[in-house]
């Protein structure tokens, strides 16, 4: 039996070891432990990756996502339309900022929002409208804006799954008000430990964002706070790390571009449905879901069994979640939503995995995709 984790953080994070004891040391060295020089030297390096004006380095995605939000001022009935198939964080960001969530359902091919299902749900109270790349497929944008410019709904575009994914040649995260990152350990750019990023071409909401994120003050200086804040900086070890790691971001999104064109070759020859990416788009595949029609569950146990270790991104929809029975959705209410979280299963994909693994992997699906008649 072969062992294929679902991710090797160890291998890939081995080659920045030795340069991140250094930081560390540094760090002590120099006691520059808040907003020091190495969170200066990733928000450049950001600004200048994701081409774009603005970087606010926070302590993860969902504090991006929150306080990006906060920027907009949402009114009680303000409406937020987004999907339910995804980290619950964006709902959370909604609803912690006095706003509805209004879930809408996915395209059965790119597994996005249904953008005819978008369409729908717009109201007099739509405000704004977050966008998630999911697995780093990017989504229809040029559609998206059209429509947000003639309702005029802001757009906050998810990329914690699509750094540097781009959608006709422009990388996302251009494409909307506001965008944001997570850094989280198993992201495509992952810290030690948590972290996120609030980017944006606004200074407006720039320095709303970073108003909010630090205790309502605009400086240490200040000793005047404008607002209710709070605190969510970027720890400086970890801005040490990632600058050293986002160097590479550009080359490992590339291997996974390759890895990805021989997961798909191989769904195509066992006949396993995966993921259609956006037209005009190139994914940066964070994660590489395929779909089981019957039995997921017992596959995924199965796999388990013979040493491949997959995951479900993500088993319950949001708007099934206890945490948002208040909103009473129903069964059924997202069909496509809920037939995919039925049906998703999230291979061990990550750079460096073996070609043996690879084959491992597919012919596995393939002998129970044959005994189970899938
Ligand atoms: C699509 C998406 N949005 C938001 C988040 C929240 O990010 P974090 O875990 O850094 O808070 C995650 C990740 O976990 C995510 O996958």
């Amino acid at each position: 039996m072969i062992k294929v984790p679902f991710n090797e953080l160890k291998l890939i994070n081995k080659k920045y070891k030795k340069k991140f004891l250094y930081q560390v040391s540094d760090c002590i060295e120099k006691s520059n432990f808040i907003k020091g020089k190495y969170n200066r030297i990733l928000d450049e390096i950001i600004k200048k990756k994701f081409q774009i004006k603005h970087s606010l380095l926070v302590k993860s995605g969902t504090d991006a996502l929150i306080v990006a939000l906060r920027s907009f001022n949402f009114k009680k009935n303000d409406e937020v339309i987004t999907t339910a198939n995804t980290w619950i964080s964006s709902a959370y960001a909604i609803s912690l900022n006095g706003a509805t969530p209004v879930f809408v359902d996915i395209n059965q091919n790119n597994f996005q929002m249904d953008i005819d299902c978008f369409k729908k749900k717009i109201n007099k109270n739509t405000k704004a409208l977050i966008v998630t790349h999911l697995y780093g497929c990017p989504n229809d944008m040029n559609k998206i804006k059209k429509i947000c410019a003639k309702h005029k709904i802001k757009i906050i575009e998810d990329l914690a799954q699509a750094h540097l994914a781009k959608y006709n040649n422009k990388i996302v995260g251009n494409f909307g008000d506001v965008a944001i990152l997570s850094f989280y350990p198993s992201k495509n750019l992952g810290a030690l430990g948590d972290g996120g990023a609030i980017i944006t071409n606004s200074s407006v909401i720039y320095k709303k964002c970073k108003l909010f994120a630090n205790y309502g003050s605009n400086s240490f200086q200040d000793v005047d706070h404008k607002i209710i804040g709070i605190n969510s900086r970027l720890d400086e070890l970890q801005a040490a790390f990632l600058s050293e790691k986002i160097k590479n971001l550009e080359y490992e999104i590339k291997k996974r571009n390759q890895l990805a064109k021989i997961y798909n070759s191989y769904c195509k020859k066992i006949k396993i449905q995966n993921i259609k990416i956006t037209k005009n788009s190139i994914s940066s595949y964070h994660l590489y879901p395929v779909l089981i029609k019957r039995k997921r569950n017992f596959v995924k146990k199965l796999l388990k069994k013979r040493g491949i270790e997959c995951k479900i991104h993500y088993e319950k929809p949001i708007h099934l979640q206890t945490a948002f029975k208040d909103l009473n959705y129903k069964k059924n209410s997202l069909p496509i939503t809920e037939k995919i979280a039925n049906q998703t299963l999230s291979l061990p994909f990550y750079n460096g995995i073996s070609k043996n693994k690879i084959k491992y992997i597919f012919n596995n699906l393939e002998s129970i995709n044959k005994s189970l008649k899938l």
